[in-house]
This record gives C-alpha cells, sequence and structure tokens, in this order.
C-alpha cells in the first residue's frame, strides 16, 4: 500500500475558514488536512481526491463540530507583576482612570510591582494568564513589555514572554511598551527618558532579538505625538513594524501618525476622527479594537465602527489583558463584547480575532484554513461560529493544535 500522503485528516467538520466568499468561509460536511505543520487540504468532504482511510496516517471524525483558525490575540500586557485590585474598587467608588495614573497609581504602580518581581515570579504569575487563553482557543498571542520601563526590567519582561511561548508551545509575538509611562525616576527628565527608548532601550533590545514591533501609549497621560514621532523613526531605522494606542481617552491624531509609518494597527480608537480612519484606509493599518478596556473603564464613547466599515477598514478584536483597565483572560469573551458593546456582527467579530488579527501583527501565514497555511486550528465544542461570541464564559475547546501538533491546554 502506498504512503499515506497527509498526516492528520479531520471528516465532518463545520469549517469556518475566513476564507472565500461565503459568511465565515463556511464549509459544512468538511474536511481539512494537516501535514509537516501546514494544513495540506480543504473543502467539501464529497470532493476529497480519493477514499478518506487512505489519505492519511490518522483520519477522524469531528462528528458535525465547528473548527475554526488558531485565535489570534493580538494586544496583551499579559506580564506584569502584582494586580490593581485596590484601583478597581477605587474606579467603582468614582476615582477615574486618568486620576488615578496622576496621582501616581495606575500603571506605574503596575511598575514597582514589576521591577520588584524575579524573573521566576513574573513567569510564574503571567502562566495562569497565558494559559487561560490558550485553553480558550489563542494560538498566537502579542505580549508588550512596558512596565519595566528601564533596560534591565524591560529585557527581563520580553524574555519572560519568549520564554512563555516557548513553554505552551504557541507563538508569541512581543512589542517593545518603552514609551507607556514616566518612570518615576525621570519625573522631570521627560526628555531624557524618550533618548534612553529610543537610544538606548531599543536599539539594545532589537539587537538581543525581543523585538517583534515597537509600541506607545500616545495620550495626555502618556506620550506626545512628537515623542511617539520619535520613537516611531528610532524603530523606522531598525526595520521594526510599529502600532500604537490611539485615541483611547482623548484625540491626539495619533491613528494618522502610525498610519503615516505604515504601521501595523492603531488600538483602542473610542475618540478616533474621521480623518484618522481615512489615514488608516489609505496606509493599509488594522483597527484593533479593545472592548475590555471600554468595559472595565465604562467608557461610555463608542469606536467609530460605521466609519470603519465605511472605509473598509479591518477590525481586529484583542483582550488587551492587562492588570489596569482590561483584567479579561478570554478572546472570545472579548468577541462578544465587540458585538454586544459595538455592535459588530458575529463574522465581524470572529474576524477580528482570526484573519484580522494576525494582519495586526503583520502574520500573513495564519488566520484562515487555507492550503499553505500553519496548522494552528481549535476544534470546538460548537456547532456554528456564532456560538463563539453568544456563550460567554465556559469552556468550549475540545482541541487546540498548534503547527499540527495538539497542544493541551
Ligand atoms: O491598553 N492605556 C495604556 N495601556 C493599557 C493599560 C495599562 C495599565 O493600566 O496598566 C491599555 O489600556
Ligand atoms: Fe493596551
Amino acid at each position: 500500500m502506498n504512503e499515506p500522503r497527509w498526516d492528520r485528516l479531520l471528516l465532518n467538520a463545520t469549517l469556518a475558514t475566513f476564507a472565500g466568499d461565503s459568511p465565515c468561509g463556511l464549509i459544512e460536511h468538511g474536511a481539512i488536512a494537516l501535514h509537516h505543520g501546514r494544513i495540506a487540504w480543504v473543502g467539501r468532504m464529497e470532493e476529497l481526491p480519493d477514499a478518506p482511510g487512505t489519505l492519511a496516517a490518522t483520519v477522524e471524525s469531528v462528528d458535525g463540530s465547528l473548527v475554526t483558525p488558531g485565535l489570534v490575540d493580538c494586544h496583551t500586557h499579559l506580564v506584569f507583576g502584582g494586580d490593581r485590585a485596590r484601583e478597581f474598587d477605587l474606579r467603582l467608588n468614582g476615582a477615574s482612570y486618568e486620576q488615578i495614573a496622576r496621582a501616581g497609581g495606575g500603571i506605574v504602580s503596575t511598575v514597582n510591582a514589576t521591577r520588584a518581581a524575579s524573573d521566576e515570579q513574573l513567569f510564574a504569575q503571567a502562566l495562569p494568564r497565558a494559559r487561560a487563553l490558550l485553553a480558550d482557543g489563542v494560538t498566537t498571542l502579542e505580549i508588550k513589555s512596558g512596565y519595566g520601563l528601564d533596560l534591565e526590567s524591560e529585557r527581563r519582561m520580553l524574555r519572560v514572554a519568549r520564554r512563555l511561548g516557548r513553554e505552551l508551545g504557541i507563538s508569541v509575538r512581543t512589542s517593545f511598551l518603552g514609551l507607556h509611562a514616566l518612570p518615576p525616576e525621570y519625573r522631570d527628565r521627560r526628555a531624557d527618558y524618550v533618548g534612553l527608548v529610543c537610544d538606548g532601550m531599543l536599539p539594545a533590545l532589537a539587537g538581543e532579538g525581543l523585538v517583534d514591533a515597537v509600541d506607545a501609549f500616545c495620550e495626555h497621560i502618556g506620550f506626545s505625538r512628537a515623542e511617539t514621532r520619535r520613537v516611531f523613526e528610532r524603530a523606522q531605522q531598525l526595520g521594526l513594524p510599529v502600532k500604537l494606542h490611539a485615541e483611547q481617552l482623548s484625540d491626539l491624531d495619533g491613528a494618522a501618525l502610525v498610519a503615516e509609518f505604515g504601521g501595523l494597527s492603531a488600538d483602542h480608537l473610542e475618540h478616533l476622527s474621521e480623518s484618522g480612519v481615512e489615514a488608516m484606509a489609505r496606509a493599509g493599518t488594522v483597527a484593533v479594537l479593545l472592548p475590555g478596556a471600554f468595559y472595565a473603564l465604562r467608557e461610555t464613547k463608542l469606536p467609530p465602527i460605521a466609519l470603519l466599515r465605511e472605509h473598509h477598514v479591518p477590525m481586529a478584536i484583542a483582550t488587551d489583558c492587562n492588570p489596569g483597565t482590561s483584567p479579561l483572560l478570554s478572546l472570545r469573551l472579548a468577541a462578544g463584547m465587540a458585538c454586544t458593546l459595538f455592535r459588530l456582527t458575529p463574522e465581524e467579530a470572529l474576524r477580528g480575532i482570526t484573519v484580522d488579527a494576525a494582519r495586526a501583527l503583520g502574520l500573513y501565514d495564519r488566520g484562515t484554513l487555507a492550503v499553505g497555511q500553519r496548522a494552528d486550528l481549535v476544534v470546538w465544542q460548537a456547532k456554528q461560529p456564532a456560538e463563539l461570541c453568544y456563550w460567554i464564559g465556559g469552556s468550549l475547546v475540545h482541541e487546540v493544535c498548534v503547527g499540527g501538533e495538539s497542544v493541551t491546554t
């Protein structure tokens, strides 16, 4: 008998491919073949080239279960020390995020806890968070630095992020977020800190292979457009892509700035203007929506969804997992919140945690179920795509595959 041509063949699948023209790229009574870590065949079962049993070393039926690409969480601050439950309490009693930040709490309090934690402690605290996302179907995870704010502490955060990827067997993409907050020791020396980020930290960390992209927090309580531009220019010199926390609390025209640099994404965007949307559309910059932060801050201003649609700006959804504005550990719930709070359709929200999230990371080898893509996929205890947004909480994952290998969740 001939060698089977594929490693593994799944039959009787409801495939949400996010490729092709049908809603969600849906293929019912589908089959998907995995070989050497890639998707080798995808289509309707009846179109398989031969009797299924002869085609792969392992052939199994998933009994009509939904199969999607592995989910991509394209914006997290998952590595940090401590927590900010106390701040949650303060906010519930009327303090705003900005007031807490200006009073020396907020990001800076997490910086103190992160600096005080050992590498092992940082890793041990981040691991269950990363596991929770994986158990919810995430196979590619972006993790930002930005709670170290000195060279050694930022390096430690980025190394912990890389280690999480290795130990869990998932893809981790790192973003350097040196311009997240002004560290207390630079209180009266802003320009010196921006200089250190641009000329000291970024080139050193990039040289060590720890940086896949460069991010900044462009906001009155963060950094100005001019300061952001400086770090983007440095990133450009180093050949690194940029992204930006933009228009979260006010409109500083950050989206247009990141678009000017051909940025991968502009993230948050509640205060985004139409000219910002147009600039993003021209540059192909993805809008990353973060409904967890909107919810936790009890924000009332909605991101301009209708304008983003009108200008065909792809919309990704992410958890923004962080201790301050979004202690959210389910990307599926983020997608559900994008439907309920932002009025995205389930299809838009699901594209937002697969194909459009991959684009927000500059990744084109994942996010759809198509021949040649990485075999990152999830078999769900669900029959139709909308269920992934509809169920609130609980576990729907049956199996997660990364690069064709089943991973333990
Ligand atoms: O995406 N806004 C800036 N950064 C984070 C919050 C970080 C924090 O509060 O610790 C965000 O919302
Ligand atoms: Fe963020």
